[in-house]
């Protein structure tokens, strides 16, 4: 029984940091004219109401998205222009009503000749995230587990692929389960674009998971880390990061100027941030 609602952490932190590259590697993957398919193998509900309901409860995005998206764009790095563009565009009438998901923002750099496949398991989130994009013909939804659809889609006939993986890491498996899922994926598809989102809520498990990747054979992977506060033993969390294989070249360059950014804007003292080639090309 899944429980997870991204609702209720929509445009925090670890949003802000997910979203950052992920558009990064997207304005990157669009300079070149051949298309891509981008692949999301947990979509969740793909835009989310701020004002109402979950996301109203803790208001979440109020130390995220909240303490960027109104600053005069001068003060954006060049790196987060198009992400905070769409979220401007969004919400046009200078109230922060909408928040979009990893879909939504996908969609907004989509051009004619790309598809997306969108997978969520959740049968009320996938209902919200089909109704949002049934009259778009290169988006493709299905109400299916990520894990388990995301080789079946590889290798893309594009022969160019994006591909997040964003598990909520509500059961202790998913820390597995991402990294098999994705040396599968890797074995079919060894140049895709893989993006895999994970948080710090018990340092040991994060530690795990970095180290598993590392181990794992494939080549070429940048981690980029932001810490809003000190690790701790208390719940919560307190960093998230991305993992990425094959990263566009000119990532790690983009994130030396967005990390220091997000940590000014965004972490409380003690926090921080962590750029790192785990494993070489
Ligand atoms: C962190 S949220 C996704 C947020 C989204 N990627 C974004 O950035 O806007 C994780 C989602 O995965 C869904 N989920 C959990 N297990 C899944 C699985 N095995 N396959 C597909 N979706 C799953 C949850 O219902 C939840 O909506």
């Amino acid at each position: 029984m899944l429980s997870y609602r991204h609702a209720f952490h929509a445009g925090n932190h670890a949003d802000v940091l997910k979203h950052s590259v992920l558009m990064l590697v997207l304005d990157y993957i669009t300079q070149k004219d051949k298309p891509f398919l981008y692949v999301d193998t947990h979509s969740g509900a793909g835009m989310y109401d701020l004002h109402n309901g979950w996301a109203d409860k803790n208001r979440e995005y109020e130390t995220g998205i909240g303490r960027i998206w109104q600053q005069p764009s001068q003060n954006w790095p060049e790196g987060m222009q198009t992400y905070l563009r769409a979220i401007r565009d969004l919400n046009s009438d200078g109230d922060l009503r909408e928040y979009p998901g990893s879909p939504w923002l996908a969609q907004f750099m989509l051009r004619e000749q790309d598809k997306a496949r969108l997978f969520e398991l959740h049968r009320n989130e996938y209902q919200n995230l089909n109704a949002l994009f049934s009259r778009y013909k290169q988006i493709h939804t299905e109400e299916r587990d990520g894990f388990q659809a995301l080789s079946a889609v590889l290798p893309p006939v594009e022969r160019r692929a994006v591909i997040l993986i964003d598990p909520s890491y509500e059961v202790k498996a998913d820390y597995q389960n991402v990294v098999q899922a994705v040396k599968t994926a890797h074995k079919k598809f060894a140049t895709g674009v893989y993006l895999i989102w994970y948080p710090v809520v018990n340092r040991k498990w994060a530690t795990k998971l970095e180290r598993d990747f590392t181990d794992s054979g494939m080549r070429n992977i940048l981690l980029a880390e932001l810490a809003i506060r000190a690790d701790a033993e208390e719940a919560g969390m307190t960093a998230s990061g991305m993992i990425v294989i094959n990263p566009p070249w000119q990532l790690a360059d983009s994130l030396k100027v967005v990390l220091p950014f997000l940590q000014k804007e965004l972490a409380e003292e003690g926090g921080g941030f962590r750029l790192e080639q785990l494993v070489a090309e």
